[in-house]
């Protein structure tokens, strides 16, 4: 008699692959790291040592990453720019290195990465503050390259992540731009406070609501996932945050279905990309942004005179979208600026059924690695 004992299997704690363990653990993630960041009315960064003299000087702000972070990163530029009134930059960091960029003492530099070891970051970081840059970091790791190095650190609670497609350290990273914007937010006093109070206690709600999503979506994703099996490209269109949310679902399905996506900014479909559209290219259409609404709506119904099979993501209570389109998943309500995390999780988890359908190598996606230390 032998006891066999798969340690590996045992750290997957019953999932069938890490990603999907990840998705799951994301409520954790996610309430680890707000916690002790919100109070009633304001947020609290421990880590970070700005004054409102410090933040009132800074003209500008840069927030530069790679891959998932650099996602995490265009939704921090619109929450900087909607709330603080600070304009924002936002670029690939194997872009920025060279393209000499304008960085001085009156710049805030943000850096993203999950592992705080990426070289391309990381030598971001460097030139930036050799060029009297301030530099805060969003990282994962405690003790990596990055969080040694910068002025100040943001930690993602996310815990380990093993897969090499990002799902818990986005939404965690998506939570640090949160703390972050609303931290220059009230140190420059350019939103009301009930206002802060609000979007705060909205924030204390996002990791039941995850929750929700996961217990009561899983199942309805795997039967959409269906859609996808069989074809050779997909597109993903939205508009505002939406748009930085199409292009995360986008690299996902990308990365581990190996299918051809693209996200599209809908509003820009019409300048070419049109032409790609068959009944045979299904479409995400994200549509949590409730000022964009209208406009959205009337590029679907573009799309779908190409005969595009169009699966819709939008909040409960909205009783118009299943109109427009052929699937609808409905996310739990929240305010426009918190929608990302929780529009993405369906998007994960469907790239996750694609990949298992197609009988693909998950956690391990073919020429990826998790962490790209070289250049
Ligand atoms: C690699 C990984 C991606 C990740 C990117 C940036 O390409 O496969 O999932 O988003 O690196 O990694 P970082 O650790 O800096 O967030």
């Amino acid at each position: 008699f032998e006891v066999t004992w798969d340690a590996v299997a045992a750290e997957k704690g019953g999932y069938e692959h890490f990603m999907l363990k990840e998705i799951f653990e994301q409520p954790k993630a996610l309430r680890d790291t707000l916690a002790g960041r919100l109070n009633h009315d304001h947020v609290v960064l421990q880590e970070v040592d700005l004054t409102p003299k410090e933040v009132a000087l800074f003209n500008k702000v840069a927030i530069v990453a790679c891959g998932t972070a650099y996602h995490a990163g265009l939704i921090g530029k619109g929450l900087i720019e909607h709330w603080a009134k600070i304009p924002v930059e936002v670029d690939i960091a194997s872009e920025f290195r060279y393209r000499a960029p304008l960085i001085d003492d009156k710049t805030l530099v943000v850096v993203i990465s999950q592992s705080g070891e990426t070289a391309d970051t990381l030598a971001a970081l460097r030139e930036s503050k050799k060029k009297g840059a301030r530099v805060i970091a969003i990282t994962n790791v405690v003790g990596s390259s990055v969080a040694r190095e910068a002025h100040d650190v943001i930690h993602t609670w996310a815990g380990p992540e093993i897969a090499v497609a990002s799902t818990k350290a986005y939404t965690t990273q998506i939570e640090g731009m949160i703390l972050l914007a609303l931290y220059l937010t009230q140190a420059k006093g350019t939103m009301p406070k009930e206002w802060i109070t609000e979007i705060i206690s909205e924030l204390g709600k996002i990791p039941d609501k995850a929750e929700i999503i996961l217990k009561e979506g899983a199942e309805r994703i795997k039967t959409l996932a269906r859609y996808f099996e069989e074809v050779g490209s997909a597109f993903f269109i939205g508009r505002g945050l939406d748009w930085a949310v199409a292009q995360e679902g986008s690299l996902k399905l990308k990365e581990i279905s190996y299918i051809h996506a693209e996200a599209y900014a809908s509003g820009e479909l019409k300048h070419g990309t049109l032409a790609l559209i068959t009944e045979d290219t299904p479409i995400i259409a994200l549509a949590t942004q409730r000022d964009l609404y209208e406009k959205t709506v009337s590029n679907v119904i573009e799309v779908k005179a190409r005969d595009a099979k169009v699966i819709g993501f939008t909040f409960e209570g909205n009783t118009d979208f299943h109109k427009s389109v052929n699937e609808i998943f409905y996310i739990p309500e929240t305010v426009n600026e918190l929608a990302p995390l929780l529009t993405v999780i369906p998007l994960q988890l469907l790239s996750y059924y694609v990949s298992v359908a197609r009988g693909n190598d998950v956690d391990k996606p073919r020429n990826l690695a998790k962490s790209v230390t070289v250049e």
